[in-house]
């Protein structure tokens, strides 16, 4: 029998982590997962799981040699734009050293790497394709920024995925999505305030799972997008997922941003366009409609 290819996925506790461990499982795939602290996938039985801090060189060297990975998805991030801002220097080391070390460790075994960046390395005017001049707003999109130089400077054999706004289903164990929020608070009859002067092209997490799985059968080299195919506000999202689950819309208040000022600047126009991935991926999404119902039907 053919030996199954060994594939490291770190920040395997993560919403995108968790999902992308259950899915590649299930595929041709030996998984590896680390993340720091306990296993909380509960999905996926008997799953490899290494408890590990990235930015831990000795522990991260250790669990390298011992595997030996064909593939190692590095997912792992300080992914929260507030923290990055608030926390410079951790930031630093979880987004762009730990990225290094990683390489770094790795490069004896030749693996190919997929490094999940972010539609936040890029500036206003979105949606962005890959030719798009990156500018990112804010630290933690700058984080990513020289995660993804370092990457491309590794010398290994590299794809670079960019998403955006991931949903999904969140199963136990997985933190809930912005879709999760609006539910439960409508449930509860509370009224929300959602924006409404941002625009996003939201991804469904099993969209992104599939296209990473291409960008691997393919070793796809460079930087690709793996976004949804449809604009939406957040404001508008919430009035898909009240109308989907048949809840109270009128318990959805439309605001603009600066109605939750923040020293965190975002971008209005975001969203990443996602030609080159239909092209060279057979990449064809869902559209948000349908996300949001599978959402909830697995979720
Ligand atoms: N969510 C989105 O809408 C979105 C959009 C664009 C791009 N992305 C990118 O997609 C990736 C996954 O996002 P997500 O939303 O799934 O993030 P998440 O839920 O915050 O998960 C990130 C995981 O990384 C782990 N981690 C961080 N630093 C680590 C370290 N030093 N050592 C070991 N583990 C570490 C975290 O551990 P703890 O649980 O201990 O904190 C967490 O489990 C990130 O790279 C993010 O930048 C996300």
């Amino acid at each position: 029998m053919q030996e199954k290819l060994r594939i490291i996925i770190t920040g395997s506790n993560g919403f995108l982590g968790q999902h992308l461990v259950n899915f590649l499982s299930q595929r041709h795939f030996e998984v590896f997962a680390t993340s720091r602290g306990a296993n909380q996938n509960k999905l996926t039985k008997d799953l490899c799981y290494y408890s590990l801090d990235l930015t831990d060189k000795v522990a991260l060297n250790t669990a390298i040699e011992t595997i030996k990975p064909h593939i190692i998805i590095h997912n792992a991030a300080m992914s929260k734009p507030d923290s990055c801002h608030n926390f410079r220097e951790e930031c630093i080391l979880n987004n762009v050293s730990a990225t290094k070390y990683i390489l770094d460790t790795s490069k004896p075994f030749n693996p190919y790497f997929l490094y999940v960046s972010t539609d936040f390395i890029f500036g206003e005017d979105g949606p962005h394709d890959e030719e798009t001049m990156p500018k990112p707003l804010n630290f933690y999109g700058e984080s990513k920024l020289k995660a993804e130089q370092q990457v491309q400077e590794s010398g290994l054999s590299y794809g670079i995925m960019r998403p955006v706004f991931i949903y999904g289903p969140s199963y136990e164990g997985m933190r809930p999505t912005f879709l999760h929020w609006v539910k439960n608070n409508l449930e509860q009859g509370k009224e929300i305030k959602v924006v409404n002067d941002q625009r996003r092209t939201p991804t469904y997490v099993y969209d992104i799972c599939k296209g990473m799985e291409a960008m691997i059968d393919k070793r796809f080299e460079g930087a690709i997008h793996l976004a949804g195919k449809d604009i939406f506000s957040p404001y508008q999202m919430a009035l898909m997922v009240a109308k989907e689950l048949n809840l109270d819309s009128n318990l959805i208040r439309p605001v603009t941003s600066d109605t939750f000022p923040e020293p965190v600047v975002r971008a209005k126009q975001s969203g990443l366009e996602i030609d080159k991935a239909r092209r060279l991926l057979n990449y064809e999404p869902v559209s948000f409609e349908e996300g949001v119902r599978q959402s909830f039907i697995s979720g």
